[in-house]
């Protein structure tokens, strides 16, 4: 029988990691944290402080997608199309109480709130609710190639209409 494979316990009393190595192990482990904390704050410093948002123009097709005497939501620019007999105006989505979302309700005709309960006529006109303000209009034109392109940066007056 041979006696190199058993397991040799350290003698009772001693500790098997010796104070000097466990000690430079927590430096090394320190020093490692404060490494990458250095070069996470460092990268952080030099990059960039760019706020990315969304383009405050965009086209919103031809005129002729949208009927007349509609009322149409545009969710990703969070603004309707509403197009009467007399021409186009461009009408924020944004409840002006708190910042949510209005829903165009087609049966009631109105653009409702769903946070508060403020109502407006399609052309941003308020009805009822704790909204301040009516819905603004936005700047809205023909591009030169024929289609309708709305600035979200200019506000209009409600009795402003593209005539097309
Ligand atoms: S956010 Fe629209 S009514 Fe409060």
């Amino acid at each position: 029988m041979s006696e190199s494979n058993q397991v040799t316990e350290p003698p009772s009393g001693k500790p098997s990691v010796s104070r000097r190595d466990f000690l430079n192990e927590i430096t090394l482990g320190a020093l490692g944290v404060a490494g990458l904390g250095g070069t996470a704050l460092t990268y952080q410093y030099f990059s960039p402080n760019v706020l990315f948002e969304p383009a405050t123009t965009f086209r919103a097709g031809n005129p002729d997608l949208y009927p007349v005497n509609s009322v149409t939501f545009l969710q990703d620019q969070q603004v309707y199309i509403v197009r009467t007999t007399t021409g186009f105006y461009a009408v924020s989505a944004v409840c002006t109480h708190l910042g949510c979302i209005t829903q165009w309700k087609p049966e009631a005709n109105t653009i409702a709130c769903p946070c508060h309960g403020s109502k407006f006529q399609p052309n941003g006109r308020k009805i009822e609710g704790p909204a301040p303000r009516p819905l603004p209009h936005y700047a809205i034109n023909l591009t030169a190639d024929g289609e309708l392109q709305v600035d979200k940066l200019q506000t209009t007056k409600a009795d402003e209409v593209l005539r097309v």
